[in-house]
């Protein structure tokens, strides 16, 4: 294998100015995202996902962001899995984006509830049958025995709902993130990267600061 302290690339694409910055940071986010949707970067809407034990340990694990509104992130999951059962435990939450591609990356700190069982309603009738299939047998998160059993659950269950409308379980669902916090990086030369901070102050403004990189 190649050394891999070798490994090495210059961040030359572009620059974040603060003349271009807006009050509100997510103006700016939905901008970036849809700048990597337009550049064909794989998974734009992938976002690493962190959340806390009541110990205090960290996790994380990707999932796909399904909704950016009223000022707030929504992505779906099974809310008894590892994620699921710290989030209701501690609501804290980060959120990071990280587009190659684009040599930028968006950091997300806040809060996370439940959103509405209308809101999830909404979005599982969208989704395909078979993941809506899938999202009724599966344990998220819990050992299983066998890919085996995973299948014939999955063959019980799409025979149980052939021609009707698939319901929703109750353990699946959204999170609205409310953010406090969120940080863009652009990849510039040198390692002299743009950084800025926007930070939520009591009253709704949003403090902006440059970072240091
Ligand atoms: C690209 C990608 C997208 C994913 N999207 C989701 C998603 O939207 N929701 C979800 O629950 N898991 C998604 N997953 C799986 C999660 O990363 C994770 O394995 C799962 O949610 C269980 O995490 P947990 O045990 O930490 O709760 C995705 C994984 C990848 C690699």
């Amino acid at each position: 294998m190649k050394n891999i302290a070798d490994i090495r690339q210059e961040y030359t694409k572009s620059g974040l100015r603060e003349s271009e910055l807006p009050c509100d940071p997510l103006s700016l986010f939905s901008r970036w995202l849809q700048e990597a949707i337009d550049a064909n970067v794989e998974e734009p809407t992938a976002v690493i996902v962190g959340t806390v034990s009541p110990e205090g340990r960290p996790s994380t694990r990707t999932v796909l962001l399904k909704g950016l509104h009223d000022g707030k992130f929504i992505f779906y999951t099974n809310y008894e899995s590892r994620k699921g059962r710290q989030l209701a435990q501690n609501p804290y939450i980060s959120l990071s984006f990280v587009w190659h591609e684009l040599e930028r990356q968006v950091h997300i700190e806040g809060t996370a509830a439940k959103v509405s069982p209308e809101e999830s309603d909404e979005y599982f009738r969208k989704r395909p049958y078979k993941s809506r299939i899938g999202a009724r047998i599966s344990p998220q998160s819990q050992p299983i025995a066998s890919r085996m059993q995973l299948i014939r659950a999955f063959v019980k269950e799409a025979a149980r709902w052939l021609g009707k409308e698939v319901e929703r379980p109750d353990n699946w669902g959204g999170y609205a993130v409310t953010p406090t916090r969120m940080e863009f990086w652009q990849g510039r030369p040198n390692r002299l990267h743009d950084r800025f901070l926007y930070t939520l102050k009591t009253g709704g403004k949003w403090e902006i600061n440059r970072l240091s990189p």
